[in-house]
């Protein structure tokens, strides 16, 4: 695929059912993230894959999760967070981690972090792999870090949900870049 129609086309895919991505369509997924730009050449970053039954597992977690930060949670709200890693056959856990250093800040880390986020979807699009970037609620919560093990310093970027595409792909309208451009100094045109 032409790299300028990947970047212009890559859409996100909700609905997604069997298969998973193979390994191998995988390795290239972690390797593109892995070329994204990373000031100190650091890598503030790691990768969780959950697939199979063990996404009724991370459903589980994401239950305790909720019943700890909401208590007031009825039960559609809870079946419905305990059905979310069922969303896709295989969900890759984008984590950031940010570690003190002299040149380059935590945002610009957890910026990284982002980038290989968006790689990951870039080259599962390229693959016909599709992905949606997910947060939401469960990627705040700190029940739910520590129990996919995640130290003080680190943090969920996103729940990369990646599977096959169950409907074909929209394509995605054209936006004119002009209104969220400027020339600067601005310049009077009379
Ligand atoms: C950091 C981040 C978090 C996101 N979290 C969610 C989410 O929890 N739920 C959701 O439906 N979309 C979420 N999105 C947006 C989708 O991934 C997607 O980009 C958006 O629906 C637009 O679709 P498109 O990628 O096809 O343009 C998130 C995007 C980013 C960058």
């Amino acid at each position: 695929m032409d790299a300028i129609e990947l970047l212009l086309k890559r859409v996100s895919v909700p609905r997604l059912q069997e298969p998973a991505p193979t390994a191998e369509q995988l390795d290239v997924m972690l390797c593109a993230a892995l070329r994204s730009p990373d000031h100190g050449q650091i890598r503030p970053w790691r990768f969780l894959t959950i697939g199979g039954d063990d996404r009724q597992a991370l459903g589980e977690l994401f239950v305790k999760g909720l019943l700890s930060t909401t208590a007031d949670a009825n039960s559609e709200l809870i079946e419905k967070t305990r059905a979310m890693p069922l969303r896709a056959p295989l969900v890759l856990v984008v984590i950031a981690r940010i570690t003190e250093h002299p040149k380059v800040p935590a945002h610009e880390q957890l910026l990284a972090a982002g980038c290989a986020a968006h790689a990951i979807l870039l080259a599962a699009h390229a693959q016909g792999v599709g992905a949606v970037w997910r947060t939401g609620n469960v990627a705040e919560m700190s029940l739910v870090n520590s129990g996919l093990g995640l130290s003080d310093h680190e943090q969920i970027v996103g729940y990369m949900y990646l599977g096959t595409p169950i409907n074909s792909l929209r394509n995605p309208p054209y936006v004119d870049p002009a209104p969220f451009v400027a020339q600067w100094p601005s310049r009077n045109l009379d």
